[in-house]
């Protein structure tokens, strides 16, 4: 079933493309209707969390944090993370990797192209491209890491950067969901032991953004919320990603050591809808190639997702989203345009 197809990157290669292909005009027929696109208002800024003062800070300090973190994915859905003990070397080491892969030749990546979402590893453009209208500026790599790890086998360096990688996120991961569990008001242990993270999945979608001839008229990846419970996203330094708040689109900047982190649509659902999946979205530039690295923390693909009992009242606050296997949620995403909270709509 591998089917390949013409990469981003390999058509900004053909050397005589000055204009946007047509088939990737985004703005005369999307479905995004919101227009303002701004930077943070300054009494409004993108919350920071210190995870150093999560996990070794005094009890004060950790009760004040979880705090923080619960005001953050309630307010925000989105939160910049400092101080999280991954040296800079770490992920420099994985963005170089990562643009080494898409540097090999068409016919090496391709061997991982068009194959089934539930393929441990898949290299693919756009979103979905038998379901996109209009397709999208941008390439990716996709790869399950946990529980079991899978690695393409060039570059040379990629599998130990990864594996690295992953090892550190997934721990980074499951802190934050023990925090965020406790400022839910659930144990501590509770986010771990509901959503299996001893087999959730872990993966790690890297994108590539290379420059655009008409960067206006396209989009990198248009508007949605991520499957899973929290993303962790890294950025190669180029600026791209905005979010939506209050019907605006807010640029993130492309600030480095720190990592972004997202709610997302899991953790609405297990919150009752408390925490919001952040609806988000990637432009493009003319200018420079941009990276980015998504690392998903989700529960295992059996578990049924479904809000916390522990925090329902049939009076006050009755389910808002019916539970569905992780798994499910994957094949119905797989097989809807990426559109907002399409998905979620789905649950509720
Ligand atoms: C994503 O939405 O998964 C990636 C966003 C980005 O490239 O910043
Ligand atoms: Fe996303």
């Amino acid at each position: 079933n591998r089917k390949s197809f013409t990469s981003v990157k390999a058509l900004t290669e053909s050397p005589q493309l000055t204009s946007l292909p047509p088939s990737y005009t985004y703005t005369t027929n999307s479905d995004d209707e919101h227009e303002i696109v701004t930077d943070p208002e300054e009494d409004d800024p993108i919350p920071v969390i210190d995870y150093s003062l999560l996990v070794a800070g005094t009890p004060d300090q950790r009760a004040k944090t979880i705090e923080d973190l619960g005001k953050a994915c309630e307010e925000w859905g989105f939160f910049m993370l400092t101080n999280y003990f991954v040296s800079k070397s770490i992920m420099e080491k994985m963005v170089d990797e990562v643009f080494a892969f898409f540097n090999l030749r068409e016919e090496e990546k391709q061997e991982y192209a068009g194959k089934d979402v539930m393929d441990p590893i898949r290299y693919g453009t756009s979103s979905n491209v038998s379901m996109d209208k209009v397709l999208f500026w941008r390439d990716f790599l996709k790869i399950v890491v946990h529980p079991e790890f899978h690695s393409p086998m060039k570059p040379p360096g990629f599998r130990e950067a990864l594996a690295e990688y992953s090892r550190r996120t997934w721990k980074l991961g499951k802190e934050l969901l023990r925090g965020i569990s406790e400022s839910l008001g659930l144990g501590v242990n509770y986010m771990e032991h509901r959503m299996n993270l001893d087999s959730g999945l872990q993966m790690v979608a890297a994108n590539l953004y290379p420059p655009c001839p008409q960067p206006e008229l396209a989009m990198g990846i248009p508007p949605h919320s991520d499957h899973g419970l929290l993303n962790l996203l890294m950025q190669n330094g180029v600026s791209g990603l905005q979010l939506l708040r209050n019907g605006k689109w807010i640029n993130v900047s492309s600030t480095s050591n720190c990592l972004l982190v997202f709610v997302s649509d899991h953790l609405e659902v297990l919150s009752n809808g408390k925490y919001k999946s952040v609806v988000h979205r990637a432009v493009v530039s003319n200018k420079a190639t941009r990276i980015s690295l998504a690392v998903v923390i989700a529960p295992s693909l059996d578990t049924v997702v479904e809000p916390a009992k522990e925090l329902l009242d049939s009076q006050n606050n009755p389910a808002a989203y019916i539970g569905m296997k992780h798994r499910d949620y994957l094949q119905l995403q797989s097989s809807n345009r990426l559109n907002g909270k399409s998905v979620l709509d789905n649950v509720k």
